[in-house]
């Protein structure tokens, strides 16, 4: 198995582009199964995610050819026989669920097997059934599957017990080709749900946003063949930034526009780092001095993202001073604090709450990565720490960063995929 071998301290200096965004570009995939006219997908991260839903699509008969080093993609769904989507597929990436809106709304037919729970937590999928269900889906789940049919897929009200950025998505799609309006209340507001309206949109789709969590959808017959570019991976983004205020680094993140990710640069400047922002990059110089954060409470878009939590918490364990993170989103998102305190951290764990104690001199230590934002986090951390660093399991990583050793060494790391 391949691991990281990291020799630290380094800092991070130079010009870093993010790649397209794995958690936009996933339902967009998704999406195309409503067409039945040719799709052009530009800016496609090279990530395990983006294969498994290209490989879950050609097994249910979409025709997929890639150019530009596979970061174009032209996808032709005319001939769609197949509408199961198998345990193998969905068991490695949970986003496989988003195939269920567009098959029942095109095909009026999706056995799609159930997600199941993963490290972070239980992860159920209620909303999206119970959506679906209001939109005029039938379904039961038997062995592990969800058995889904409907005669025709019709608008309705829906408003989400709690907001969920696969549900929102789910549900746009299914209401895309519906017969008649659906309101959608109470919808989550990721950029990425944004760039999946944007896209569908660009086909034709009648979406419009009354609302701040609002949607109104016309259902319409067909959608016509587009060109659209993901944008660029917020998460990628807001990791290389922590990496150069981690490391009193002097570094440019290129392609998001920074507005997206407000909430953690201003976060960044809170705890020191010095920030400059131009139309597509974001310039982040480290301070030697890290300030502590009172609280720090993830939150659904636009509040401070679960998905930077750990890698802000590592920024943290070297902050002068105590820091408290609640994580809101996620029942189990703490695993890394465990492999944290291997190379020093003092971290105490109650419940939904983090305390960092600060002031943390990291040492290199062997590290064992749990899930993908966990395993980043090692990795920023065994950059700031003193000494060699091994990080075991780092497949995570490959689900959704990019190239991250090469990326890293580009910009001062010194760091080494062995087997
Ligand atoms: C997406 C992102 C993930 C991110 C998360 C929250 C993708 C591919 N993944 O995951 O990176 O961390 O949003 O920003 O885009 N919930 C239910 N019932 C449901 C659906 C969700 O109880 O039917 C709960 C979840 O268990 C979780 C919370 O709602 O506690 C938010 O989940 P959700 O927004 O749906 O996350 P995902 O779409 O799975």
């Amino acid at each position: 198995m391949e691991k990281f071998v990291i020799k630290g301290p380094c800092k991070v200096k130079g010009v870093v582009s993010v790649s397209g965004s794995k958690n936009a570009a996933l339902p967009i995939l998704a999406s195309t199964l409503l067409f039945n006219k040719t799709v052009k997908i530009k800016n496609l991260p090279k990530v395990k995610d983006i294969e498994t839903m290209i490989n879950l699509l050609r097994s249910l008969g979409s025709k997929i050819s890639f150019s530009q080093n596979k970061r174009i993609v032209k996808i032709k769904n005319y001939k769609i026989k197949n509408f199961f989507a198998s345990y193998s597929h969905v068991k490695t990436m949970r986003a496989g669920i988003l195939v269920l809106g567009p098959l029942i709304s095109r095909y009026g037919l999706a056995t799609v097997s159930m997600p199941g729970g993963c490290q972070i937590g239980v992860r159920p999928i209620n909303y999206h059934l119970s959506g679906l269900k209001k939109l005029k889906m039938n379904y039961k789940i038997k062995k592990g599957y969800v058995h889904a049919n409907a005669k025709k897929i019709i608008g309705s009200k829906i408003k989400f017990p709690k907001i969920s950025v696969g549900a929102t998505e789910n549900l746009i799609m299914a209401a895309t080709l519906a017969n008649g309006k659906t309101i959608l209340k109470n919808c989550a507001i990721e950029p990425e749900i944004k760039d999946l309206v944007n896209f569908l949109k660009s086909a034709g789709a009648k979406i419009k946003w009354t609302g701040k969590r609002t949607l109104e959808i016309y259902g319409v017959k067909s959608l016509d063949s587009t060109s659209y570019s993901v944008m660029g991976d917020r998460i990628e983004a807001g990791t290389f930034c922590i990496a150069s205020a981690l490391t009193q680094g002097n570094l440019e993140v290129c392609g998001l526009k920074p507005e997206i990710i407000n909430t953690e640069i201003n976060l960044l400047k809170k705890i020191g780092a010095e920030i400059k922002t131009k139309k597509n990059k974001i310039i982040v110089k480290g301070s030697k001095k890290i300030k502590n954060l009172k609280l720090l409470s993830t939150k659904e878009y636009p509040g401070f993202s679960t998905d930077l939590q750990a890698q802000f918490m590592v920024l943290l364990c070297k902050a002068k001073g105590r820091s408290i993170i609640k994580e809101n989103i996620f029942e189990n998102r703490y695993l890394h604090c465990a492999e944290l305190r291997r190379l020093g951290a003092n971290i105490i764990v109650r419940n939904k709450k983090a305390i960092i104690l600060g002031g943390a001199n990291f040492e290199g230590a062997e590290l064992m990565s749990s899930d993908l934002r966990a395993s980043v986090a090692l990795v920023l951390a065994a950059i700031a720490a003193k000494g060699k660093s091994i990080i075991h399991r780092i497949y995570h990583l490959s689900r959704g960063y990019e190239n991250l050793d090469k990326k890293l060494k580009k910009i001062g790391v010194d760091i080494k995929k062995i087997r």
